[in-house]
């Protein structure tokens, strides 16, 4: 499955991506945003290689794209849309900082949103990050997700616990505001 938007390209993430996966997830500003993220090269060849498993599925739990500059076919980042339960997804991203505040993160996230509504039969679409994570919470908010409390205590950036921030939209709120 493929997701186009007028600059990027969002496909199944290949085990070919794991040197770039893994040289932009380990840069500093991004890992420690995105608590998801794999830490060594061979932790994210099984996480790719879990994530390619998945969308051979029928209903994958987890879609992970890479995201690609559709013109040059540059690897600029990455895209998880992860299935709570039926009809609840959750979205996670990150970008290589290089490519950062063109808009991109907010592109690609639109577009899977728009995705999960008409094609995926999502009612729900939630997303969360560290509180201080202001060019995230941006995003989150760009895409129309509203925030609905706080996650005391939920994440851990090395031996700190830290809240995160809770945001989430609905089919309603989506069809109504778009
Ligand atoms: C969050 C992230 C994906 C955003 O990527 P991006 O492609 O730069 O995002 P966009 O350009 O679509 O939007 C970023 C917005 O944040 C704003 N922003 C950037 N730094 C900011 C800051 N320090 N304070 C407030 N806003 C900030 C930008 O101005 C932009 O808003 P605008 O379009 O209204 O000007 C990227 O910063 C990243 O990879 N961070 C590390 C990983 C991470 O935090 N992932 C999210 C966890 S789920």
């Amino acid at each position: 499955m493929k997701l186009k938007t007028p600059r990027l390209i969002l496909q199944p993430v290949r085990i070919a991506d794991a040197k770039a996966f893994f040289d932009h997830a380990s840069i500093p500003e991004v890992a420690n945003n995105a608590g998801f993220l794999p830490s060594s090269i061979t932790e994210t060849k099984k996480y790719i290689l879990k994530s390619a498993a998945e969308w051979k599925k029928t209903k994958p739990e987890r879609m992970t794209f890479s995201i690609l500059l559709k013109r040059e076919k540059t690897w600029i980042g990455s895209l998880e849309l992860r299935w709570l339960q039926e009809g609840v997804g959750e979205i996670g991203f990150f970008i290589h900082p290089n490519f950062w505040g063109n808009g991109y993160a907010t592109e690609a996230a639109k577009a899977t949103v728009k995705w999960a509504f008409r094609r995926g039969h999502a009612h729900r679409i939630q997303g969360s990050c560290w509180e201080k994570n202001a060019p995230s919470i941006k995003v989150l908010k760009k895409l129309g997700l509203r925030k609905e409390g706080r996650l005391r205590g939920v994440a851990k950036l090395g031996k700190t616990i830290q809240d995160d921030f809770l945001f989430g939209i609905t089919i309603a709120d989506w069809r109504r505001d778009r």
